[in-house]
Formats: C-alpha cells, sequence, structure tokens
C-alpha cells in the first residue's frame, strides 16, 4: 500500500510516537497540570515538553507563546477572531484553505468586518505587492498560507512580511499548516504577529494537535476565545489573562502532545533540512514521471524548488474521483481527490468544480513508490477512453 496523502494527514508515524502517545496513555494518564500528584505533574511535564520543543523549532524564547490547539483550524479561528475587530478589514488570498476563508467570509457576512481576497496566478504564485496595493487605514490583518495544499505553490510570506513592517496598524498571520516540520522557519525570518499550524501533517505527530505562536504583546490586544478551567487562578471567576492560560483551556490532548514531542524530537535527530531535500527530490522525480504521460494535466509551478511535495494532476476523460478510486482500488495507492477544502483555488487553476488528484509525499516515500505510482497514471491514462 502507498500513502501519498502526507498533505491531509501524515502517515505513517515515527515509531517513537506510538510508543509515547501508548505510554502516555497507560503510565502517565492523569490530567496535566490540575491536581498536583505525581502523575499529573508528569502529565505537565509531557505538555511543556512539547511546546519548548515548537518554541526552539520556531526559535521562539519565550515558549508560552506557543498556544496549543487542536489542529490549524482551530488555531486558525483563534487569530483570525481573536485579532479583528468590527469595521477591520482584512486581505487574504485566492489560495487559501476554508479554515482561513471561511471564519473570514463568516466574519464578513455578519457584517464584522470587510474582506479582500487578492488572486494567485493559475500555478498559485502570489505577488506580493498585490498585497500592499490593498492595504487601506482600516486594515488589520493579512492571512496567507504559506504554501498550497492544492498545488504545492510556496507563496512570497517573507517578502509580505517585509511589506507588512512599514504598516504597524496591519498584523500578518501565516498559515503554516503545509510548511512547518519541512520548511526551515522562524517566526523573526518571517516576521509572522501569528504562525498557525497542524501537529499532525509535516511535524509528524497525531491529529487532534496544532497552534498557534503569538509574537509578544499581541496577548494585551486579543480577547480570548474560549474561557473555562485552567488550573491557575481557580479561585477566580475571571479568566487568567496570562500565557498560554488565557487561550487555553479545558483538558488538553495530552496523549496527542506526548506523540508531538516524541515528532519533533525526531525532527530534530533527522534534520529538517534533509527531510526537505529528500521530499524536493521526491517531487522532482514525480513530476519527472509524470510530463509527457498523455493525457495527463499537472497543476501548479512544476517546480521542486517553488513548491512542496504536493502535486495535483487530472487525466482528459476521467474525473478526478475515478481516477483517486482507480488508484485506490486497482493500485493500493492512497490520495486525494475533489476540491482539498480549497474551492477557491480551484476556481483559480481552473479544476473546480470535480477539482483533481492530489500526489502528496512525505519523509517515509521512497523513490520506488513514486515510480509505482507514475506507472499506475500512465497505465490509467491509457485506458482513458479520450
Ligand atoms: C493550507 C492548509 N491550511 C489549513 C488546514 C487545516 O488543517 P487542520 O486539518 O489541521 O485543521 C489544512 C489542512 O489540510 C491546509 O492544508
Amino acid at each position: 500500500m502507498i500513502y501519498f496523502d502526507n498533505a491531509a494527514t501524515s502517515w505513517p508515524k515515527p515509531e517513537a510516537v506510538y510508543k509515547a502517545m501508548d505510554h502516555c496513555m497507560r503510565q502517565i494518564g492523569a490530567n496535566p497540570g490540575r491536581s498536583g500528584h505525581k502523575l499529573s505533574v508528569e502529565a505537565e511535564r509531557v505538555i511543556l515538553n512539547a511546546r519548548d520543543a515548537l518554541a526552539e523549532l520556531l526559535a521562539v524564547s519565550d515558549s508560552s507563546r506557543i498556544i496549543f490547539a487542536f489542529n490549524a483550524t482551530d488555531a486558525l479561528n483563534l487569530g483570525i477572531k481573536c485579532i479583528l475587530r468590527p469595521g477591520d478589514h482584512v486581505i487574504t488570498t485566492s489560495f487559501e484553505h476554508n479554515s482561513v476563508i471561511r471564519p473570514l467570509r463568516h466574519l464578513e457576512r455578519s457584517g464584522r468586518i470587510e474582506l479582500t481576497v487578492v488572486g494567485c496566478t493559475p500555478e498559485g504564485f502570489l505577488e506580493a505587492k498585490d498585497i500592499e496595493r490593498e492595504i487601506r487605514p482600516a486594515t488589520r490583518l493579512v492571512a496567507i498560507t504559506h504554501a498550497s495544499n492544492v498545488t504545492g505553490t510556496l507563496m512570497p510570506v517573507a517578502e509580505v512580511g517585509d511589506i507588512l513592517e512599514k504598516y504597524d496598524q496591519v498584523f500578518y498571520l501565516i498559515d503554516a499548516a503545509q510548511t512547518i516540520g519541512i520548511i526551515p522557519m522562524t517566526a523573526d525570518e518571517l516576521k509572522a504577529d501569528m504562525i498557525a499550524f497542524p501537529g499532525h501533517k509535516g511535524l509528524l505527530g497525531p491529529q487532534g494537535t496544532g497552534g498557534l505562536y503569538l509574537r509578544e504583546g499581541l496577548e494585551e490586544i486579543m480577547p480570548s476565545l474560549k474561557e473555562g478551567g485552567t488550573g491557575s487562578l481557580s479561585e477566580k471567576e475571571y479568566h487568567p489573562d496570562f500565557l498560554p492560560d488565557k487561550y487555553e483551556s479545558g483538558t488538553k490532548n495530552t496523549p496527542g502532545l506526548a506523540g508531538l514531542g516524541a515528532a519533533m524530537e525526531f525532527l530534530e535527530q533527522t534534520g529538517i533540512e534533509k527531510i526537505h531535500r529528500h521530499e524536493q527530490n521526491l517531487t522532482g522525480r514525480l513530476l519527472a514521471g509524470l510530463e509527457g504521460i498523455e493525457k495527463v494535466n499537472i497543476y501548479g509551478p512544476k517546480d521542486p524548488g517553488r513548491q512542496m511535495a504536493v502535486v495535483s494532476i487530472n487525466i482528459d476523460g476521467l474525473l478526478s474521483n475515478e481516477v483517486g478510486f482507480m488508484l485506490d482500488q486497482e493500485y493500493e495507492i492512497m490520495t486525494r481527490v475533489g476540491l482539498h477544502c480549497a474551492p477557491l483555488a480551484h476556481r483559480t487553476i481552473g479544476t473546480a468544480p470535480s477539482g483533481t488528484v492530489r500526489l502528496s509525499m512525505g519523509c517515509f516515500n521512497t523513490p520506488d513508490e513514486v515510480d509505482y505510482v507514475c506507472r499506475a497514471v500512465r497505465e490509467i491514462a491509457k485506458k482513458s477512453a479520450v
């Protein structure tokens, strides 16, 4: 079986992730940071370990600036909904995932914000100056993805960060769902005010994990999204206003964060640069193998230097779901078909409403698997009646 759906959730995970989660469930088990007994303290230590590792990855000196969430969507909602005020203007792009577009459209429809969606090219390229052109006095937030989950296209996030430095009133939120754990990045380099990320994709952790990096001082202007038990200041009826408790209430996903912590250790030992090089090589091999197959259309940059290990294709005469079904049933190749929760991106590349077949690779895929996938696509294309 070949798993080419890493852009949705990476799989398999490093062995240490399974072990850490099993250990946490069986040997620790308690509620973190609540009860003060040995197991509770140990559970809290598991969470701190994952938080510290993420802070180190993003070169953030204070790990309480990493707020845990249950996935990237959860983190994006926190960032978007807490920074915006009635009357604000927001700029985003036509390549965003629904986890950015839907919260923004929701706020727009309820009359709370105005939204500008900057168009990308059919390959998914964004001109940083197109973002600048849309900035108005009321602009409060620019929210863009680091890389497209449809075509893998890398966005000029650092360039946008440079531009936004000139505008004190504009905050910058980066959706790093497709890049964290694969491309080395620091919060300072990207000049980001907030970075939202999942734990279950490139970071190689389990589902149910994710987070938001918050730049210093933002907690002073961003209200909490949810209030509840934190295990801190329990005598007070009002929610704490310090980090990370301000934005984390209720029992955390301790087994998930144990897995994420172990995954971070794996990333550190393996080296993110090495993983990135490996994925770039696989992408180059896949693109070369698909190029020239009759009836196969490839979308996106078609350049491993300008995209992640995500390649969208279609075969003339077949719907994406028909191709995905054949890959699954006849070749045991797992892909994702359709719109990939990014309908605007598909409209931009001209593949709406039926979408594409997305082939997305991860650090455990091999060149042989890429060759097998190319052979399968060639055989399916041959059978197409067109
Ligand atoms: C670019 C992008 N942003 C956000 C998300 C949402 O991630 P999650 O499923 O962790 O909420 C995804 C998931 O595929 C994505 O690809």
